[in-house]
């Protein structure tokens, strides 16, 4: 059986100018929280989880001094990342530096994801950004 690097996909994340706005559609597409809107520290956005049937979708809204800011550029009201599982953030980290991903953002808590749960973000221009996330079942 073939190893793989990494797990199940655990979010689609969404990087979004108005999160109400956005997260008002998804609730009457049939979305519901996962996880309320809430204020990350860490990352100076608002965020929170939505899941229909399918995936499960992040809302990102960035504040001013967000250093996610920037990607706005370029992502607006769009996907830019897929989060995956992994059971060993720093294995998995180290073998995907190995076939030509960058690390885009290092490991740090994700408290809004759960108490102990860590990501990365890895990039490489043939996929774009992944998030990798340790720490939720
Ligand atoms: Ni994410």
């Amino acid at each position: 059986m073939m190893q793989t690097i990494i797990g199940e996909t655990h979010h689609i994340g969404y990087l979004v100018k108005n999160i109400d706005k956005t997260l008002s559609l998804y609730q009457q597409l049939g979305f519901e929280f996962v996880t309320e809107k809430k204020y990350d520290e860490i990352r100076k956005s608002y965020l929170c989880f939505l899941k229909g049937k399918g995936e499960c979708i992040e809302l990102i809204e960035p504040t001013r001094e967000s250093e996610l800011c920037p990607l706005m550029k370029k992502y607006v009201n769009t996907p830019y990342h897929i989060c995956y599982k992994v059971d060993n953030l720093q294995a998995a980290i180290s073998k995907l530096k190995e076939i030509g991903f960058l690390i885009f953002k290092d490991i740090e808590k994700a408290p809004v994801i759960s108490s102990h749960a860590e990501v990365a973000f890895l990039m490489h221009s043939r996929i774009g950004i992944i998030e990798l996330v340790q720490g939720v079942e």
